[in-house]
Order: structure tokens, then sequence, then C-alpha cells
């Protein structure tokens, strides 16, 4: 057994379990934090992909007993976040997602591409976004209105900067 402490979404938990569980679970089952999806559990979709540290990651990967001191966002944490409620404004209008299963992953990585690479704002920084987009799978959407979505508010985000 293990027993380590960490902060989830500003607030300091304790995990206590087996090496084996993997953060997802623990997220999920001990915290319900049923935002974080779990699809593939083998790192491949990306749906389970939170904020660790200030950066995407997978916790599906991720044991939670490795998580000892570390800083997790998930999606829960993100409600009064500027960029989040621009990408999810963007995300409806743009029809950039069905089910949904996957958009809890994909806004995570969208935010991040939005603050990291905020020169991607023209048509031929399609390719990049796409690229960074490549670890979230999207089974149903085919992607056009998740990149037309994050082009959006990178460039929504580059005029009010201009302002
Ligand atoms: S559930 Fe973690 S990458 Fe698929
Ligand atoms: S919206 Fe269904 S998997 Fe992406």
């Amino acid at each position: 057994m293990n027993k380590i402490d960490l902060q989830v979404n500003g607030k300091l938990v304790c995990f206590e379990g087996e090496s084996r569980t993997h953060l997802g679970d623990f997220l999920r089952e001990s915290l319900d934090l049923t935002g974080t999806h779990l699809g593939c559990e083998h790192g491949v979709c990306g749906a389970c992909t939170v904020e660790i540290n200030g950066a995407p990651a997978r916790t599906c990967i991720q044991f939670a007993a490795s998580c000892a001191g570390y800083q997790i966002r998930t999606i829960e944490d993100f409600d009064e976040d500027e960029v989040m409620l621009q990408l999810r404004e963007a995300f409806s209008k743009e029809h950039a997602l069905q089910c949904g299963f996957c958009t809890p992953g994909m806004l995570i990585t969208a935010r991040d591409i939005v603050l990291r690479l905020p020169e991607l704002t023209g048509p031929e920084d399609e390719g990049r976004i796409r690229n960074e987009l490549s670890g979230n799978l999207c089974r149903c959407t085919g992607y056009q209105g998740i990149v037309q979505a994050i082009q959006s508010v990178l460039r929504l985000r580059a005029i009010k900067g201009k302002k």
C-alpha cells in the first residue's frame, strides 16, 4: 500500500492505495471527478487528459502513487477559466462535439495549444494545430469542427490582444 499527498483542483488530497492504481481511476472513483473520461487506458486516445503540473498529461498511464506533491487540474476546475469559456463556446458554435466522450480531454489540450502557441492564427497553421491535437482521438466529428473552434479562439484572442 502507498500513501501520498497531492493537490487536485487546488485542494490537498491523500491517495492511499495499490501501486497499480492509475491517476484516472483515483480521480474518478475516489474523488468523484468523472469529467475525466477513460477510453483506451493504454495512453492512446487522450480521453483521460488532465493538466499535471501545468501541462496536459494522460492519467491512464500515470500511477497515482507516483504523484506525490503534484498539482493536478481536471476539467471540473476550469469552469471560470477565460480560455476554457471561449473554447466551450467555440466548440458549440463549430459543432466540435457529438457524443462528447473525447471533449474534456480535447478541451484540456486545446487550452494548452491556445496559451502556448498564440501565434497559430493563420490558415497555414492548421497543420500544426492538427499535429498538436494528434494525441487526442475523436470517433465522431472528423476533427474539422474541433480545429475550426481552436482557430477561432486563437484569432479572437489575437484581435483582443491588439485592442
Ligand atoms: S484512456 Fe488514457 S489515453 Fe486513452
Ligand atoms: S465527440 Fe464523440 S468521440 Fe469526440
